[in-house]
Protein backbone atom coordinates (compact mmCIF):
# COMPACT_ATOMS: atom_id res chain seq x y z
CA UNK A 1 0.00 0.00 0.00
CA UNK A 2 2.84 2.38 0.61
CA UNK A 3 3.62 2.25 -2.83
CA UNK A 4 0.41 4.28 -3.38
CA UNK A 5 1.37 7.18 -1.39
CA UNK A 6 1.08 10.89 -1.78
CA UNK A 7 4.08 12.53 -0.48
CA UNK A 8 4.00 16.31 -0.08
CA UNK A 9 3.77 17.16 -3.64
CA UNK A 10 6.69 20.02 -3.27
CA UNK A 11 9.11 17.48 -2.56
CA UNK A 12 9.06 16.66 -6.52
CA UNK A 13 9.78 20.57 -7.45
CA UNK A 14 12.73 20.93 -5.56
CA UNK A 15 15.64 19.35 -6.84
CA UNK A 16 18.26 17.48 -5.39
CA UNK A 17 22.13 17.94 -5.94
CA UNK A 18 24.26 14.99 -6.38
CA UNK A 19 27.69 14.66 -6.04
CA UNK A 20 30.75 12.72 -6.04
CA UNK A 21 30.07 9.33 -4.47
CA UNK A 22 33.55 8.01 -5.21
CA UNK A 23 34.96 6.21 -2.12
CA UNK A 24 38.51 6.33 -2.77
CA UNK A 25 40.76 7.26 -0.80
CA UNK A 26 43.36 8.93 -3.08
CA UNK A 27 40.45 11.40 -4.59
CA UNK A 28 41.02 14.89 -4.26
CA UNK A 29 37.89 16.93 -3.13
CA UNK A 30 37.50 19.86 -4.61
CA UNK A 31 33.67 19.95 -4.61
CA UNK A 32 32.65 19.39 -0.83
CA UNK A 33 32.55 22.81 0.29
CA UNK A 34 33.91 22.07 3.83
CA UNK A 35 36.61 23.19 5.92
CA UNK A 36 39.54 22.05 6.63
CA UNK A 37 39.20 19.44 9.58
CA UNK A 38 42.89 19.89 11.19
CA UNK A 39 41.53 23.67 12.40
CA UNK A 40 38.69 22.52 14.26
CA UNK A 41 39.70 23.58 18.07
CA UNK A 42 39.60 20.07 19.19
CA UNK A 43 41.14 20.46 22.43
CA UNK A 44 39.28 23.76 23.54
CA UNK A 45 35.93 22.08 22.55
CA UNK A 46 36.84 18.94 24.39
CA UNK A 47 37.55 21.26 27.47
CA UNK A 48 34.73 23.47 26.88
CA UNK A 49 32.04 20.69 26.54
CA UNK A 50 33.99 18.90 30.19
CA UNK A 51 33.23 22.24 31.67
CA UNK A 52 29.85 23.13 30.06
CA UNK A 53 28.37 19.52 31.28
CA UNK A 54 29.38 19.62 34.80
CA UNK A 55 28.57 23.19 35.63
CA UNK A 56 25.75 23.76 33.68
CA UNK A 57 24.46 20.30 32.76
CA UNK A 58 21.58 20.51 34.99
CA UNK A 59 20.08 23.22 32.75
CA UNK A 60 21.54 23.00 29.79
CA UNK A 61 20.33 19.18 29.17
CA UNK A 62 16.69 21.02 29.65
CA UNK A 63 14.99 22.23 26.55
CA UNK A 64 15.12 25.56 28.32
CA UNK A 65 18.87 25.27 28.50
CA UNK A 66 21.48 27.20 30.41
CA UNK A 67 22.84 31.00 30.43
CA UNK A 68 23.93 29.88 26.92
CA UNK A 69 20.72 30.65 25.52
CA UNK A 70 21.31 34.66 26.35
CA UNK A 71 25.13 34.67 25.96
CA UNK A 72 25.29 33.17 22.52
CA UNK A 73 22.72 36.13 21.15
CA UNK A 74 24.89 38.85 22.88
CA UNK A 75 28.25 36.79 21.46
CA UNK A 76 26.39 37.55 18.07
CA UNK A 77 25.52 40.84 18.29
CA UNK A 78 28.90 41.86 19.05
CA UNK A 79 30.38 40.34 16.29
CA UNK A 80 27.60 41.86 14.18
CA UNK A 81 28.81 45.10 15.04
CA UNK A 82 31.33 46.03 12.72
CA UNK A 83 28.80 45.67 10.09
CA UNK A 84 26.59 48.30 11.32
CA UNK A 85 23.99 46.00 12.75
CA UNK A 86 22.46 47.51 15.62
CA UNK A 87 19.45 45.78 17.24
CA UNK A 88 18.08 44.64 20.65
CA UNK A 89 19.37 40.70 21.51
CA UNK A 90 15.96 39.53 21.34
CA UNK A 91 15.84 39.90 17.65
CA UNK A 92 18.93 37.53 17.35
CA UNK A 93 17.36 34.11 17.11
CA UNK A 94 19.73 30.90 17.37
CA UNK A 95 18.74 28.38 14.94
CA UNK A 96 19.97 24.92 13.41
CA UNK A 97 22.88 26.84 11.41
CA UNK A 98 22.12 28.69 8.72
CA UNK A 99 19.89 26.05 6.36
CA UNK A 100 17.45 26.48 9.11
CA UNK A 101 16.93 29.99 9.35
CA UNK A 102 16.37 30.28 5.48
CA UNK A 103 14.24 27.56 5.75
CA UNK A 104 11.87 28.98 8.68
CA UNK A 105 12.13 32.19 7.25
CA UNK A 106 11.15 30.72 3.47
CA UNK A 107 8.07 28.97 5.43
CA UNK A 108 7.04 32.10 6.96
CA UNK A 109 7.35 34.56 4.34
CA UNK A 110 6.41 32.48 1.22
CA UNK A 111 2.72 31.20 0.20
CA UNK A 112 2.50 28.47 -2.26
CA UNK A 113 2.82 29.90 -5.58
CA UNK A 114 5.09 32.74 -4.39
CA UNK A 115 7.85 34.00 -6.19
CA UNK A 116 11.55 34.06 -5.09
CA UNK A 117 14.02 36.06 -6.92
CA UNK A 118 17.39 35.16 -6.45
CA UNK A 119 21.34 35.72 -7.68
CA UNK A 120 22.00 33.73 -10.77
CA UNK A 121 23.84 31.44 -9.76
CA UNK A 122 23.02 30.95 -6.26
CA UNK A 123 22.98 28.20 -3.04
CA UNK A 124 21.45 25.42 -4.32
CA UNK A 125 20.52 24.16 -0.79
CA UNK A 126 19.06 27.67 -0.22
CA UNK A 127 16.12 27.12 -3.77
CA UNK A 128 15.85 23.70 -2.35
CA UNK A 129 14.58 25.35 1.02
CA UNK A 130 12.50 28.11 -1.20
CA UNK A 131 11.13 24.84 -3.29
CA UNK A 132 9.81 22.97 -0.24
CA UNK A 133 8.23 26.00 0.69
CA UNK A 134 5.96 25.81 -1.99
CA UNK A 135 7.35 28.76 -4.00
CA UNK A 136 6.25 28.47 -7.61
CA UNK A 137 8.98 30.47 -9.09
CA UNK A 138 12.96 30.95 -8.78
CA UNK A 139 13.53 33.73 -10.35
CA UNK A 140 17.47 34.37 -11.26
CA UNK A 141 18.98 37.58 -12.08
CA UNK A 142 22.03 38.18 -12.99
CA UNK A 143 25.46 38.76 -11.18
CA UNK A 144 28.48 40.58 -11.92
CA UNK A 145 31.72 41.13 -9.94
CA UNK A 146 30.10 43.29 -7.57
CA UNK A 147 26.85 41.49 -7.03
CA UNK A 148 23.74 41.22 -8.37
CA UNK A 149 22.62 43.60 -10.76
CA UNK A 150 20.17 46.13 -10.08
CA UNK A 151 18.61 47.67 -13.23
CA UNK A 152 17.08 44.44 -13.98
CA UNK A 153 15.37 44.23 -10.65
CA UNK A 154 14.41 48.04 -10.65
CA UNK A 155 12.70 47.31 -14.16
CA UNK A 156 11.23 44.02 -13.30
CA UNK A 157 9.41 45.44 -10.49
CA UNK A 158 8.32 48.52 -11.70
CA UNK A 159 6.78 46.12 -15.62
CA UNK A 160 4.76 44.33 -12.31
CA UNK A 161 3.45 47.43 -10.79
CA UNK A 162 2.35 49.00 -13.90
CA UNK A 163 1.07 45.47 -15.30
CA UNK A 164 -0.95 45.16 -11.76
CA UNK A 165 1.08 41.46 -11.39
CA UNK A 166 2.22 40.32 -8.20
CA UNK A 167 5.55 41.22 -6.92
CA UNK A 168 8.31 38.56 -5.20
CA UNK A 169 7.93 38.16 -1.67
CA UNK A 170 12.00 37.53 -0.76
CA UNK A 171 15.19 38.41 -2.39
CA UNK A 172 17.71 36.34 -1.60
CA UNK A 173 21.17 37.02 -1.40
CA UNK A 174 24.82 36.25 -0.23
CA UNK A 175 26.61 39.77 0.41
CA UNK A 176 30.07 38.47 0.80
CA UNK A 177 31.61 35.88 -0.98
CA UNK A 178 29.25 34.30 -2.39
CA UNK A 179 28.44 30.45 -2.80
CA UNK A 180 29.37 29.64 -5.91
CA UNK A 181 31.32 32.76 -6.96
CA UNK A 182 33.14 34.39 -4.49
CA UNK A 183 31.64 37.26 -5.56
CA UNK A 184 30.81 40.17 -3.13
CA UNK A 185 27.83 43.21 -3.43
CA UNK A 186 29.04 46.69 -3.45
CA UNK A 187 28.26 49.04 -0.80
CA UNK A 188 26.14 51.12 -3.79
CA UNK A 189 24.01 48.14 -5.04
CA UNK A 190 23.36 46.80 -0.68
CA UNK A 191 22.27 50.40 0.00
CA UNK A 192 20.20 49.87 -3.96
CA UNK A 193 18.59 47.06 -3.38
CA UNK A 194 17.71 48.19 0.67
CA UNK A 195 15.53 51.07 -1.55
CA UNK A 196 13.64 48.65 -3.28
CA UNK A 197 12.90 46.45 -0.89
CA UNK A 198 11.61 49.82 0.84
CA UNK A 199 9.72 51.16 -2.14
CA UNK A 200 8.39 47.37 -3.37
CA UNK A 201 7.47 46.05 -0.01
CA UNK A 202 9.30 42.87 -0.20
CA UNK A 203 11.86 41.36 2.27
CA UNK A 204 15.39 40.39 1.61
CA UNK A 205 17.19 37.31 2.83
CA UNK A 206 20.78 38.51 3.30
CA UNK A 207 22.81 35.24 4.22
CA UNK A 208 25.98 35.98 5.26
CA UNK A 209 27.15 33.04 5.95
CA UNK A 210 31.12 33.72 4.92
CA UNK A 211 31.14 37.48 6.76
CA UNK A 212 34.01 36.37 9.19
CA UNK A 213 36.08 34.48 6.81
CA UNK A 214 37.46 37.75 5.57
CA UNK A 215 41.06 37.62 4.21
CA UNK A 216 41.53 41.50 3.77
CA UNK A 217 40.00 43.01 7.52
CA UNK A 218 38.19 45.40 5.74
CA UNK A 219 34.41 45.07 6.30
CA UNK A 220 31.55 46.53 4.98
CA UNK A 221 28.14 47.54 5.99
CA UNK A 222 25.05 44.78 5.39
CA UNK A 223 22.06 45.36 3.71
CA UNK A 224 20.36 45.22 6.83
CA UNK A 225 21.59 48.40 8.35
CA UNK A 226 19.99 50.28 5.07
CA UNK A 227 16.37 48.59 5.90
CA UNK A 228 16.64 47.02 9.35
CA UNK A 229 12.82 46.28 8.71
CA UNK A 230 12.87 44.82 5.81
CA UNK A 231 15.87 42.37 5.60
CA UNK A 232 16.64 39.31 7.86
CA UNK A 233 20.26 38.47 8.38
CA UNK A 234 21.70 35.60 8.52
CA UNK A 235 25.08 33.75 10.20
CA UNK A 236 26.27 30.33 11.18
CA UNK A 237 29.00 29.07 13.65
CA UNK A 238 29.42 26.23 10.71
CA UNK A 239 32.16 28.23 9.01
CA UNK A 240 34.27 28.93 12.02
CA UNK A 241 34.01 26.23 14.24
CA UNK A 242 32.54 23.59 12.89
CA UNK A 243 29.13 22.27 10.76
CA UNK A 244 29.14 19.69 13.09
CA UNK A 245 27.55 21.76 15.78
CA UNK A 246 24.39 22.88 13.65
CA UNK A 247 24.36 26.15 15.03
CA UNK A 248 23.52 29.45 13.21
CA UNK A 249 21.61 32.67 13.55
CA UNK A 250 19.07 34.88 12.19
CA UNK A 251 18.62 38.92 12.63
CA UNK A 252 15.13 38.68 12.48
CA UNK A 253 12.68 42.35 12.12
CA UNK A 254 10.52 42.61 14.99
CA UNK A 255 7.50 42.32 12.67
CA UNK A 256 8.49 38.69 12.29
CA UNK A 257 9.69 37.72 15.81
CA UNK A 258 5.94 36.13 16.78
CA UNK A 259 5.82 33.94 13.58
CA UNK A 260 9.51 32.98 14.40
CA UNK A 261 8.48 31.80 17.94
CA UNK A 262 5.89 29.83 16.69
CA UNK A 263 8.28 27.71 14.47
CA UNK A 264 10.21 27.51 17.40
CA UNK A 265 7.84 26.96 20.03
CA UNK A 266 8.71 24.69 23.05
CA UNK A 267 12.02 24.15 22.49
CA UNK A 268 15.33 26.20 22.79
CA UNK A 269 17.96 25.29 19.63
CA UNK A 270 20.05 22.68 20.94
CA UNK A 271 20.40 24.23 24.31
CA UNK A 272 23.04 21.91 25.42
CA UNK A 273 25.40 22.43 22.48
CA UNK A 274 24.64 26.10 22.59
CA UNK A 275 26.37 25.80 26.36
CA UNK A 276 29.48 23.82 24.93
CA UNK A 277 30.22 26.48 21.99
CA UNK A 278 29.38 29.77 24.39
CA UNK A 279 31.43 28.00 27.19
CA UNK A 280 34.56 27.27 24.33
CA UNK A 281 33.96 31.56 22.89
CA UNK A 282 34.22 32.65 26.77
CA UNK A 283 37.65 30.48 27.44
CA UNK A 284 39.51 31.13 24.45
CA UNK A 285 40.68 34.30 22.16
CA UNK A 286 38.16 33.94 19.88
CA UNK A 287 39.38 36.50 17.41
CA UNK A 288 43.09 35.19 17.47
CA UNK A 289 41.99 31.72 16.79
CA UNK A 290 39.81 33.36 13.81
CA UNK A 291 42.72 35.35 12.57
CA UNK A 292 45.19 31.93 11.75
CA UNK A 293 41.73 30.48 10.00
CA UNK A 294 41.63 32.70 7.90
CA UNK A 295 45.51 33.42 7.35
CA UNK A 296 45.40 29.29 6.38
CA UNK A 297 42.21 29.97 3.98
CA UNK A 298 43.94 32.40 2.03
CA UNK A 299 47.20 30.67 1.85
CA UNK A 300 44.76 27.75 0.13
CA UNK A 301 42.90 30.22 -2.06
CA UNK A 302 46.29 31.62 -3.50
CA UNK A 303 47.76 27.84 -3.70
CA UNK A 304 44.90 27.00 -5.91
CA UNK A 305 44.92 30.30 -8.03
CA UNK A 306 49.14 29.92 -8.75
CA UNK A 307 48.13 26.37 -9.79
CA UNK A 308 44.98 26.95 -11.79
CA UNK A 309 47.08 30.25 -13.52
CA UNK A 310 49.90 28.04 -13.90
CA UNK A 311 48.54 25.28 -15.37
CA UNK A 312 45.14 26.39 -17.57
CA UNK A 313 46.81 29.84 -17.98
CA UNK A 314 44.66 31.32 -20.60
CA UNK A 315 42.17 28.75 -20.96
CA UNK A 316 40.14 30.22 -18.00
CA UNK A 317 39.45 32.90 -16.17
CA UNK A 318 39.26 33.35 -12.47
CA UNK A 319 38.42 35.82 -10.19
CA UNK A 320 40.25 36.24 -6.87
CA UNK A 321 37.95 36.11 -4.06
CA UNK A 322 38.69 38.38 -1.37
CA UNK A 323 37.10 35.34 1.15
CA UNK A 324 35.10 32.61 1.84
CA UNK A 325 35.24 28.80 0.52
CA UNK A 326 34.81 29.39 -3.32
CA UNK A 327 36.22 30.27 -6.42
CA UNK A 328 34.64 30.12 -10.32
CA UNK A 329 36.46 28.85 -12.47
CA UNK A 330 35.40 30.24 -16.14
CA UNK A 331 36.64 28.53 -19.50
CA UNK A 332 37.34 31.11 -21.98
CA UNK A 333 36.26 27.79 -24.85
CA UNK A 334 32.86 26.58 -24.82
CA UNK A 335 33.78 23.53 -22.75
CA UNK A 336 30.65 20.26 -21.63
CA UNK A 337 31.49 21.15 -17.99
CA UNK A 338 29.13 18.67 -17.26
CA UNK A 339 31.50 16.05 -18.76
CA UNK A 340 34.51 17.50 -18.23
CA UNK A 341 33.05 16.57 -14.11
CA UNK A 342 32.76 13.37 -15.07
CA UNK A 343 36.35 12.45 -16.51
CA UNK A 344 37.74 14.72 -13.60
CA UNK A 345 36.18 12.71 -11.15
CA UNK A 346 37.77 9.21 -13.31
CA UNK A 347 40.97 11.43 -12.94
CA UNK A 348 41.18 11.19 -9.25
CA UNK A 349 39.71 15.07 -8.65
CA UNK A 350 36.03 15.55 -8.04
CA UNK A 351 34.69 19.33 -8.86
CA UNK A 352 30.91 20.56 -9.36
CA UNK A 353 29.90 21.92 -12.55
CA UNK A 354 28.19 25.06 -12.25
CA UNK A 355 25.04 23.68 -13.79
CA UNK A 356 23.85 22.87 -10.51
CA UNK A 357 23.47 26.32 -9.31
CA UNK A 358 22.15 28.31 -12.08
CA UNK A 359 18.61 28.32 -12.12
CA UNK A 360 17.76 27.27 -15.24
CA UNK A 361 20.77 24.64 -14.86
CA UNK A 362 22.81 26.40 -18.06
CA UNK A 363 26.58 25.76 -16.87
CA UNK A 364 27.87 28.68 -18.53
CA UNK A 365 31.23 27.32 -18.98
CA UNK A 366 32.16 27.27 -15.01
CA UNK A 367 32.77 25.09 -12.26
CA UNK A 368 32.95 25.93 -8.33
CA UNK A 369 36.00 24.92 -6.61
CA UNK A 370 36.31 24.81 -2.99
CA UNK A 371 39.51 25.85 -1.64
CA UNK A 372 39.30 25.49 2.26
CA UNK A 373 38.74 21.90 2.73
CA UNK A 374 42.24 20.15 1.05
CA UNK A 375 45.80 20.92 2.09
CA UNK A 376 48.03 22.96 -0.66
CA UNK A 377 49.62 19.35 -1.34
CA UNK A 378 46.47 18.08 -2.39
CA UNK A 379 44.35 21.11 -4.20
CA UNK A 380 48.24 21.21 -6.39
CA UNK A 381 48.00 17.86 -7.28
CA UNK A 382 44.13 18.41 -7.57
CA UNK A 383 44.30 20.65 -10.01
CA UNK A 384 46.87 18.97 -12.30
CA UNK A 385 44.52 16.05 -12.33
CA UNK A 386 41.84 18.59 -13.49
CA UNK A 387 44.11 20.00 -16.16
CA UNK A 388 44.45 16.21 -17.65
CA UNK A 389 40.72 15.37 -17.68
CA UNK A 390 40.37 19.06 -19.52
CA UNK A 391 42.96 17.72 -22.05
CA UNK A 392 40.88 14.59 -22.50
CA UNK A 393 38.39 16.37 -22.89
CA UNK A 394 39.56 18.23 -25.90
C1 LIG B 1 25.62 30.48 1.45
C2 LIG B 1 25.34 29.39 2.42
N1 LIG B 1 24.32 29.52 3.27
C3 LIG B 1 24.03 28.58 4.16
C4 LIG B 1 24.77 27.42 4.23
C5 LIG B 1 24.39 26.38 5.24
O1 LIG B 1 25.11 26.57 6.41
P1 LIG B 1 24.79 25.82 7.76
O2 LIG B 1 25.79 24.73 7.90
O3 LIG B 1 25.00 26.88 8.81
O4 LIG B 1 23.42 25.32 7.74
C6 LIG B 1 25.84 27.23 3.37
C7 LIG B 1 26.62 25.99 3.43
O5 LIG B 1 27.25 25.56 2.52
C8 LIG B 1 26.13 28.24 2.44
O6 LIG B 1 27.11 28.12 1.55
Amino acid sequence: MIESFTYNRFLQSSRTMGGTKNDNPDQVHLSFGYPYSDLFPIQELAEAARQATFEQGRSALHYFGGPAISYLPSWVSGRLEKIGIQVPVEQIKITIGAAHAIEVMARILCNVEDEVWVEDPSFFGAIRMFNLAGASTIRPFEIDSNGILIEPLQVELERRVQAGEALPKLLYVMPNYQNPTGVSLSVERRKQLAALAKKYGFYILEDDAYLELNYTNKFVPAIHTFAPDHVIHIGTFSKIIGPGVRLGWAVVPPALLKFVQQFMSGSQTNPYMQEIVSTYLQNNDFQSYLDGVNAHYKDQRDTMVHALVNTFGDLIEVEIPQGGFFLSVRFTQPTDVVQLTQIAEQHGVSVLNGSAFYANREGRNTIRLCFTYCSKERIVVGIQRLYEAYQQLN
